[in-house]
């Protein structure tokens, strides 16, 4: 891993997988020339040919001919020529909408530096070098610093921006991107994870066509339409061959991604706040940093891709003390009794539960509601003695004497009209004077922009955690954000207030596990609507989506595998017909969709049979064998033959023992059989398959494959553990 300089105007960030190179031209404009596979020495190749055109612009520039507008700016504002997207957008005091920013300087940082109140990634235990750089414009009194972290040998780079105001003016940042980054003319495919409540991270992949293609949120948090993430890729990439370039941003909040191609095909990605949602008032003296955004490089496909992507969640994002700790197999209260919880339920779940080897009961909603429904009481935080005589301190007693672990669930943002705390203080409320605000699931979201509430519910949380009866927390949010107005800001800063609630999340989020840094808090927003980098940076899993049908499951946790590693996700063996769908599956089929997860159950287990219990039981007694293997194990999916299979394995960190799960969707005469090229394994390594020891080498079960007969059943798996000899 290197940053070098070469003839003061050349910058190559490298390392064994990737390089990243950038040419100040003269004196001035940095540009971007090379970010891909590893180069020993960039010569300046590569670089473009100008011909004078007739309807275009001229310049201040020593390259013949050049025109702005397809020139590679690193870091590109408009007014000047370039008209294509900009990266950044300010309006000076006077009004206009206009900077010109020109390379200053840089230098080499041999840290990774922290982002001021908005999570970021650590070295950890790695190298990691960072290139900042300075562009300024004099005239402004703006100076932007860019940041280019490198880890030691893999394809991530991760970007940021911190805008400095020097002058005496107010700024008015209307638009900063975390990244931009200029591709060569060639055809792409643009893939992206797009969704809704209960089916989230579905694959959108198309080929990008000239002009600007977008996607975004302006929910006031990620949300489960889009993930903050895009990947570019050869039309001919697929999960293993091919070069991908992939884009994903450290925030939880309202964001854009976009591409333009321009009029010649050379491409231009951006990933950052959106700025329709946005505009920060920036007073003399004052600077603004923006979200951190990923840059991942991979000439291996999407696969590759997913790895480094796992890799840096896994060892460079999540809170370290989980990163390499076994997760508790749960029980969760929601699907088996929702609103309607007791004491007897509860004591009669657990002592089976704890029978069957289940480690950490969850109660979930309910337990504060004053009716069974979701119309009131969120807020007040109080528990309901009507159904839980003796309060949360019994119900946790309870099952702590049954050797289990207790979690409970909050939805902390949230507050209902009829509530003592909406009564209290209806302007905690996110609301616009003099309109009625907008509900969402029957409740309202708190302006987690002010700090009294901020405060409000870090004591609450702080009341159920002080006396150590807590070990794991649920936490949900389930509505976008409306009414998005908070009363304590000034009027020039209204465009501010769902970055400051985003903040206000990442200040609570933060107090409370750094004083708790032992309670497992699983991140929820019904389910994946805010499962995005920057949460995974406080809470290290993630509750993946509320369908909870094993068939649905697979698609969405093969989405989400392609950037997350399994230990962020929570799968649940669920009842059948399940509640979302209707669809009926066995319970060694939910169980083989989950298990490779952080596995729980979430069902009513006086419903199952002796015979079900014993499988569950069984279920559990191999999870326990298998999860501690499975903990550093790379999760892979397989290209499928046809449309009709969806493969994934999990091979461990040495390859000496994988597991290979094949989804077989329909029954479908039109298949003969399912053939199956393994990948990630020791092609040396010879293979037994532990149900029939069978034996192949690593090299056939890659280059040849593994078959599976087309069975006579709707939603089939076929699963397959096998060990080195
Ligand atoms: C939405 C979550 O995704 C569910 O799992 C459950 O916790 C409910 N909220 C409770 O209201």
């Amino acid at each position: 891993m290197s940053i070098t300089f070469h003839h003061n105007n050349i910058v190559h960030i490298k390392n064994s997988a990737i390089s990243y190179v950038m040419e100040v031209v003269d004196g001035k404009y940095l540009v971007n020339r090379y970010f891909g596979k590893s180069l020993r020495e960039y010569r300046l190749s590569g670089i473009p040919h100008y011909f004078k055109r007739v309807y275009n612009t001229e310049h201040d520039c020593s390259i013949e001919n050049v025109s702005f507008d397809d020139f590679p700016f690193e870091y590109p504002v408009r007014g000047f020529g370039d008209y294509r997207i900009p990266a950044i957008t300010v309006t000076q005091q006077n009004g206009i909408e206009f900077i010109n920013p020109i390379f200053k300087s840089w230098k080499i940082l041999s840290e990774k530096p922290q982002l001021d109140g908005l999570p970021s990634t650590f070295a950890g235990n790695s190298k990691v070098e960072t290139l900042e750089i300075l562009c300024e414009d004099k005239q402004a009194g703006l100076q932007i610093f860019l940041y280019y972290s490198i880890f030691d040998d893999k394809g991530i780079i991760t970007r940021h921006q911190k805008i400095v105001n020097t002058g005496n003016q107010t700024l008015k940042l209307q638009n900063v991107q975390s990244l931009s980054l200029e591709l060569p003319a060639q055809d792409y495919d643009f893939l992206s994870l797009f969704g809704t409540h209960a089916k989230e991270a579905n694959i959108n992949r198309f080929p990008i066509h000239y002009g600007i293609q977008k996607i975004e949120s302006a929910r006031g948090s990620s949300s489960p339409q889009h993930q903050p993430f895009f990947a570019l890729m050869s039309p001919q990439t697929t999960e293993n061959i091919g070069e991908v370039y992939g884009f994903h941003l450290v925030y939880s909040g309202n964001f854009m991604a976009q591409v333009e191609k321009d009029q010649f095909g050379n491409i231009r990605a951006q990933i950052g706040l959106n700025k329709d949602e946005f505009c920060w008032t920036l007073s003399a003296g004052q600077s603004f940093t923006t979200p951190e955004a990923i840059l991942n490089y991979s000439c291996n496909g999407l696969n590759g891709m997913s790895q480094n992507f796992h890799w840096l969640y896994k060892n460079h994002l999540m809170p370290k003390r989980f990163s390499d700790k076994i997760r508790p197999i749960l029980l969760n209260s929601w699907e088996s009794m929702y609103y309607d919880v007791s004491l007897d339920k509860i004591d009669v779940q657990s002592s089976i539960a704890q029978k069957l080897g289940i480690e950490l009961f969850v109660l979930d909603d309910g337990w504060f509601r004053k009716e069974n429904n979701s119309y009131s009481s969120m807020g007040d935080w109080v528990c309901n003695e009507n159904k839980l005589a003796g309060g949360i301190k019994k119900v946790a007693e309870l099952i702590h004497s049954k050797g289990m672990q207790f979690g409970l669930w909050f939805e902390p943002e949230a507050i209902s009209e009829n509530s003592d705390l909406y009564r209290t203080h209806p302007d905690w409320a996110l609301h616009i004077p003099n309109y009625k605000p907008t509900k969402g699931r029957h409740e309202y979201l708190l302006d987690l922009s002010r700090k009294d509430v901020q405060n409000f519910i870090i004591q609450t949380l702080d009341l159920y955690l002080k006396n150590n009866l807590i070990d794991y927390i649920k936490w949900d949010m389930n509505r976008p954000l409306t009414d998005v107005n908070s009363i304590l800001i000034d009027t020039e800063r209204k465009g501010e207030v769902s970055h400051r609630y985003v903040l206000g999340l990442y200040k609570v989020l933060d107090t409370i596990t750094k004083k708790y840094p032992d309670v497992l808090i699983e991140g929820c927003s019904s389910g994946g609507a805010r499962f995005d980098p920057a949460m995974l940076y406080y809470v290290p899993q993630n509750w993946t989506s509320d369908n909870t049908d094993a068939f649905d499951r697979v698609g969405i946790q093969f989405g989400y595998s392609l950037l997350y590693p399994p230990i962020a996700m929570g799968a649940h063996v669920s009842i059948t017909p399940n509640h979302q769908t209707g669809r009926t599956t066995s319970l060694n089929t939910r169980y083989q969709v989950a298990k490779l997860f952080n596995l729980g159950y979430e069902l009513d287990l006086t419903k199952c049979t002796d015979e079900e219990q014993n499988e569950i039981a069984n279920q559990i007694k191999q999870h326990k064998i298998e999860r501690n293997w499975q903990l550093n194990a790379n999760l892979l999916r397989n290209d499928s033959p046809n449309e009709n299979y969806a493969v994934w394995s999990l091979v461990s960190e040495d390859k000496s023992q994988f597991e290979v799960v094949i989804f077989q969707k329909f029954h479908n005469p039109l298949f003969s059989h399912g053939k199956f090229k393994l990948y990630g394994l020791n092609p040396d390594f010879d293979y037994m398959n532990v149900d029939d020891k069978s034996v192949f080498g690593g090299d056939e079960l890659m280059q040849v494959g593994l078959t599976v007969p087309l069975i006579k059943e709707d939603f089939h798996t076929f699963s397959f553990k096998f060990v080195k000899i």
